[in-house]
């Protein structure tokens, strides 16, 4: 009787793991004609066309943000079409504003975002940081985005390298080093995994690789039901550190900036 229970629960794994082979194959498949697909060359022209209007009338931050659009305000100047209908940042506008105005003054040279969505922030950061020389992006999945994102790198004279993968894989850490090349990273901006593990283990990999005298931009370090307030506490008690933005524990909200140098 053990040996057929046994023999079922056998049946059973190899039946889930060829399911999970099967999908797995099945969503690669899914990606690569969807990639092909006439429909989504016709979205992609559509849609640069649209970004190509709004960034040739980009003179100010509030016109780059009006581009994407914010968490309250979701309908952006900018309609694309398919994949490529939102490049929403998940922000307050006037935090968004505001860390954009002080990172800019910086006039950083190589910037690291984790957790990218929509595009938003990236755009933002591609946008306003005067053609930034180097911009890395790492997500979970890009969702079939990554042309546009491409784009408005390219046209923005930024050198823009998206890194699909968990930021906690050591392959996706390998990608993001070789990416910089040596070069210290001036603004890193944590806004992927928010779980108090989660946004450790991403300070404790890329804080380091941060330059002396760089900032480390953290969002939601006041949203109830995220790990992020708890890490931020801690770091209040070990580096400068100020908030901006409002308080909003139900939305998305309350940016971080730590100095790593001290603030200057
Ligand atoms: C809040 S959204 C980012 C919003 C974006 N910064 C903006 O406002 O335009 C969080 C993103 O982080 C990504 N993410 C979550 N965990 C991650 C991880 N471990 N590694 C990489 N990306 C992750 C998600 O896929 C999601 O797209």
């Amino acid at each position: 009787m053990f040996e057929r229970a046994r023999r079922v629960r056998k049946g059973r794994r190899y039946a889930r793991l060829l399911e999970r082979g099967a999908s797995r194959i099945s969503r690669g498949l899914e990606r690569r004609l969807a990639s092909r697909s006439p429909l989504r060359e016709v979205a992609f022209a559509r849609s640069r066309r649209e970004l190509d209007e709004r960034m040739a009338a980009e003179r100010t931050i509030g016109d780059v943000l009006d581009t994407t659009g914010t968490f309250y305000e979701p309908n952006g100047a900018y309609r694309g079409y398919g994949p490529y209908r939102s490049l929403r940042a998940l922000q307050h506008r006037a935090e968004i504003a505001e860390l954009a105005h002080e990172v800019r003054a910086r006039d950083p040279e190589t910037v690291l975002e984790i957790g990218s969505a929509n595009g938003g922030t990236l755009y933002v950061w591609a946008r306003v940081l005067n053609g930034v020389e180097t911009l890395i992006s790492t997500d979970l999945d890009y969702r079939g985005r990554r042309a546009l994102l491409d784009h408005f790198a390219a046209r923005s004279e930024t050198s823009l390298r998206c890194i699909e993968g968990d930021s906690h894989e050591a392959a996706t850490t390998r990608a993001v080093r070789e990416a910089l090349a040596g070069r210290p990273i001036d603004f890193l901006y944590l806004d992927g995994d928010h779980s108090y593990a989660g946004v450790s283990a991403d300070f404790e990999t890329y804080g380091p690789l941060v330059a002396d005298d760089g900032l480390v931009g953290f969002h939601d370090v006041e949203t109830s039901g995220t790990g992020v307030p708890r890490l931020w506490s801690e770091l209040e008690r070990a580096y400068e550190c100020r908030t901006i933005g409002g308080t909003d524990r139900d939305g998305p909200g309350t940016t971080g900036i730590l100095y790593k140098g001290g603030r200057s």
